[in-house]
């Protein structure tokens, strides 16, 4: 296993309802280390830009005026394994589906407003970390 880095969002039902640090908390006890993070808004169009790949996605209208709703925190991890150890500690999409001890499960308000992104894939991860810092904006 390797050291990599993945993107993480705390959505806006999660940040709505003051849950970064218990979120961070979970995060850092799965030892993943939080190297970059800002709480900024999104714009409709930096929300559609970042969901490019879901554009065809039933869901994508709905999810981009979602994550407009309120700011988000948006953060680099690094770590093992990062990108499949931060999923595993997300849980899956639909909180309903979640395995106990998850961020969506113990969070989540719904299969939309599920707290939190993690990026699904190397690729994924480098795009969607350049979307949001620089390179002199990560210390790991
Ligand atoms: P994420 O990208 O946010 O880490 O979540 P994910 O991989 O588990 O889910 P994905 O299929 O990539 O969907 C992106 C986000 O869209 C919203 N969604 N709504 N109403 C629906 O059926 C539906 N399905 C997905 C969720 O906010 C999901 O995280
Ligand atoms: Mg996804």
């Amino acid at each position: 296993m390797a050291i990599e880095r993945t993107l993480s969002i705390i959505k806006p039902d999660a940040t709505r309802r003051n849950l970064t640090g218990q979120i961070n908390a979970r995060l850092e006890e799965a030892e993943l280390r939080i190297v970059a993070q800002k709480r900024v808004r999104l714009t409709l169009d930096q929300a559609q830009a970042f969901y490019d790949v879901h554009k065809e996605r039933a869901f994508f209208e709905d999810l981009c005026n979602f994550m407009i709703t309120g700011p988000v925190v948006v953060q680099v991890l690094e770590g093992e394994d990062a990108i499949a150890k931060n999923r595993e500690v997300m849980g899956a999409t639909n909180p309903a589906n979640a395995d106990e001890g998850t961020i969506r499960k113990d969070f989540a308000e719904s299969i939309e407003a599920n707290s939190v992104h993690g990026s699904d894939a190397t690729e994924t991860a480098v795009r969607e970390i350049s979307f949001f810092f620089s390179e002199l904006e990560i210390v790991g």
